[in-house]
């Protein structure tokens, strides 16, 4: 593969002054899910280890679908995360984790993306990144499993074509990039990825989801705009008023009325489903 994934370059390129804060990466060729990967190390081997696979075969995303995940040139990521103090608003992580994802993305030279309440990293209506943070709480603190994955080069090979394994709009980096930009290293992507989520996280610990707030209002692609949720039961539209301090959507509904909204219950359009 011309540009494999490789752990030392992944260390080596992230900024010297965040790179003490990262006890180890992993690259694997295959594994089911990055994620589970981390989930059965001892809770030690956990904390700032991120782990990366060319390819997974159980690759999970959120509301228990299916993540593709073939090998040829994505990115499938996952960092451990052990937060010493249980009391933080875990609810806006998952948002925190997709600013700094948009954030990677834009040093790779993307343009004209934006996030999908809670985090979904969207071009053009189409999803190019999905998160999946998993989060073990006790013993007085915290462990979450932050796993992220990037549509960098979505192979078109024999037998897995992902127009027929992905049901919902799609689309991967290089198609958007310029070709000062192309082709990604992915290698400097994974690094951009942990500087951006290091920091991050630094400062979640610090102050919270508040020191997020303007950068969230400048990654929304939902604010103020007509959206549509699908509850278990029914449909309802509004106009999106961006999120609470706990991190639920905010829907202004027909009758002027304000509602919040956990990520779990809603599936999200905007407008009348155009994504
Ligand atoms: C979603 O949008 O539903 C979340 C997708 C998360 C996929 C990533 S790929 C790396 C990590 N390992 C997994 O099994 N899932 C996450």
């Amino acid at each position: 593969m011309p540009d494999s994934l490789d752990a030392e370059r992944i260390a080596e390129g992230l900024l010297p002054s965040l790179r003490p804060q990262l006890r180890k990466v992993t690259v694997l060729d295959e594994t089911d899910s990055t994620n589970s990967e981390l989930a059965r190390l001892k809770p030690a081997e956990r904390h700032a280890h991120a782990v990366l696979a060319e390819r997974q075969t159980r690759g999970r995303g959120r509301r228990a679908r299916h993540w593709h995940s073939p090998a040829g040139g994505n990115v499938y990521f996952s960092l451990g995360w052990r937060f010493p103090r249980g009391d933080h608003a875990f609810s806006t992580l998952p948002l925190v984790v997709a600013i700094a994802t948009a954030n990677a993305l834009k040093r790779t030279g993307l343009e004209g993306h934006g996030i999908k309440w809670p985090n979904d990293v969207l071009v053009d209506g189409k999803k190019l990144a999905g998160i999946l943070v998993e989060l073990k709480s006790g013993e007085g603190g915290a462990t979450a499993i932050i796993g992220i994955g990037i549509n960098v080069r979505m192979p078109s090979g024999e037998g897995e074509d992902p127009k027929r394994l992905i049901d919902r709009p799609w689309t991967d980096l290089e198609s958007h990039l310029a070709d000062e930009h192309r082709p990604c290293d992915r290698n400097a992507l994974a690094a951009s990825l942990l500087d951006q989520l290091l920091a991050s996280l630094n400062r979640f610990e610090k102050s919270g989801f508040d020191s997020f707030r303007s950068n969230w209002k400048k990654w929304d692609l939902l604010e103020n705009g007509e959206t549509t949720l699908e509850l278990d039961d029914r449909t309802l539209t509004g106009i999106a008023r961006g999120v609470s301090d706990d991190g639920q959507l905010v829907l202004e509904t027909g009758a002027g009325e304000i509602r919040t909204f956990h990520a779990g219950e809603v599936r999200v359009f905007r407008g009348i489903r155009a994504f």
